[in-house]
């Protein structure tokens, strides 16, 4: 359960909130980590949720939306119920009524349910105080809610954007807020991942941002603050590393580099178990873009060429020819309402990688040098994928050191291992020392990752977007599940 509630601001102000996109992946995570909040302060309160002072409302323009958003809150809303029995019963002692835990537990949750009201158009957040955003990352549709949010709303309501990448200047400026408005960018998916990123534009009230701390604690997350630049820290990281991959990718086709002239899928899978084992993250770089979706990917790269093309001190274009070809092909990736993932540039069977797409058939004539221009990819041709179990990818797959990427470095473990052990920071910091003297092709290649994730977050914190270089790790690891930082690679 989470922390008590800190200030009467934040607990006032909860009281009545709308979460806008609440049908869409992040919406509806966003709308469950407020109505935990608010039925935890409501049964802190009133024994139970259900008292009438809370007010969720949540929008969002496909209506059919909704059956999926109310089964996903009921069952998160039995999860932490359960988990955190010995809570409600505390909090319900004076409810003689209720004495099994089912009985306890059933009240919570029905409680929690009837503050939610679902609403098919945005004049359903007119009474809210604060309300979250978390629609297309398009400026000119945010433009227009936000608009329409200026008339129909109280004069003291705050705004909480999730955009990704859009300035919140610039956000502020086109529909006159006058700074009411502040970047609070959840991190997918929001009921797990611990991170939001919080931007301050030019004009938010220092209230508001008081008042987004304090939201992130109530939360239960760690909040980090990113200046208002394009991207900010986690995707301003993110989609550099994407970039750079998709650069090696092209060059590993062309035939330079460590591990020089494979075919796409025998790439792809390449890269991507390289950027996984021996970067020792949860998912490898190609994976987590299926994850986030490539159309996202394609929207967030527009919004930072748009926007820093001056500020890109790097000198990075934002611009994938290869992504380019993928997506006029229709290759998407993101993930079902039911979270169950799409196929992108590989092939899912349960949530796990079942196959890899023939690449070759799609993007021949897109394999200029990074950033240059390239094909468009062949529209409407067959998306077709190769099982992973295929003889070809064997070596590449192969763990036991006589592959094609060679053995691990000593002191290697996977992932899900290390996330839970409590000696992670030495065991990680001998490993990378070992992976830096290792002659292993999929070493070398986690070095280039190594070394360009490090000029990034230098890049972040040189130009301002970051503070710090802890708060560049701080993004990594609690956003996206890193084990370290990019400045812990010292090599
Ligand atoms: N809602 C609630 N709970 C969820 C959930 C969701 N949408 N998704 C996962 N969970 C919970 C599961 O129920 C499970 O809980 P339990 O431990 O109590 O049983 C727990 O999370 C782990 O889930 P799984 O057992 O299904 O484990 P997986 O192996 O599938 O891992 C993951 C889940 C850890 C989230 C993994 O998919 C992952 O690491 N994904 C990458 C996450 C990432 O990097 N996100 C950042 C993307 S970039 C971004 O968001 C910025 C944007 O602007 C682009």
């Amino acid at each position: 359960m989470m922390e008590g509630a800190k200030g009467a601001e934040w607990s006032e102000r909860m009281r009545a909130v709308a979460v806008l996109g609440a049908g869409g992946k992040m919406g509806s995570g966003i709308a469950w980590v407020a109505l935990k909040a608010m039925a935890e302060s409501d049964a802190k309160e009133n024994g139970v949720p259900g008292s009438g002072r809370y007010d969720l409302v949540l929008i969002d323009a496909n209506p059919e939306s909704f059956r999926r958003l109310r089964g996903y809150l009921r069952t998160q809303l039995v999860k932490v119920a359960e988990k955190g029995i010995g809570d409600l019963r505390a909090w319900a002692k004076d409810r003689a009524d209720l004495i099994e835990n089912g009985e306890i537990i059933d009240a919570y949750v029905d409680g929690a349910m009837s503050m939610v009201r679902c609403e098919g158009d945005v004049t359903g957040a007119k009474g809210a105080k604060v309300v979250f955003e978390a629609v297309f990352e398009d400026l000119a549709l945010k433009k227009e809610l936000y608009s329409r949010l200026k008339a129909l709303c109280a004069e003291d309501t705050f705004f909480l954007t999730n955009t990704s990448s859009i300035p919140i200047s610039l956000l502020d400026q086109s529909a006159g807020l006058g700074g009411r408005i502040l970047g609070f960018h959840f991190y997918n998916p929001p009921a797990v991942q611990k991170l939001v990123e919080m931007i301050s534009g030019r004009q938010t009230r220092p209230e508001l941002t008081a008042l987004g701390r304090d939201l992130g604690k109530a939360f239960g997350k760690i909040t980090v603050p990113a200046h208002d630049v394009a991207g900010f820290i986690g995707n301003g990281h993110f989609i550099r590393e994407l970039l750079f991959a998709f650069g090696r990718f092209r060059e590993m086709r062309a035939g330079a580099g460590a591990t020089a002239g494979l075919k796409g899928p025998e790439a792809l899978v390449t890269l991507n178990k390289a950027t996984q084992d021996y970067l020792i993250r949860p998912m490898g770089l190609f994976q987590l873009l299926d994850y986030v979706g490539l159309d996202v990917f394609q929207m967030i790269l527009k919004v930072m060429r748009e926007h820093l093309d001056a500020k890109a001190a790097d000198g990075v274009v934002f611009v994938d020819p290869t992504l380019d070809a993928l997506l006029a092909a229709g290759v998407r990736g993101g993930q079902l309402g039911s979270g169950e993932q799409k196929d992108g540039l590989f092939k899912y069977e349960r949530n796990r990688i079942a196959g890899v797409l023939d690449i070759d058939a799609i993007t021949d004539g897109a394999d200029g040098a990074d950033g240059a221009e390239g094909g468009q990819g062949t529209k409407g041709a067959g998306i077709r994928y190769v099982s992973l179990g295929d003889d070809r990818f064997r070596a590449i797959l192969d763990d036991t050191g006589a592959g094609t990427l060679g053995a691990f470095p000593v002191g290697h473990a996977p992932w899900s291992n290390l996330a839970k052990d409590p000696a992670r920071k030495e065991k990680l910091a001998a490993y990378l020392a070992k992976l830096a003297e290792s002659d292993a092709a999929g070493a070398v290649l986690a070095r280039r990752f190594l070394a360009r994730s490090r000029a990034i977050g230098a890049t972040l914190v040189a130009t301002g977007v970051a503070d710090t270089h802890e708060d560049v790790s701080k993004v990594l690891m609690n956003g996206f599940f890193h084990l370290y930082g990019p400045a812990d690679w010292t090599h």
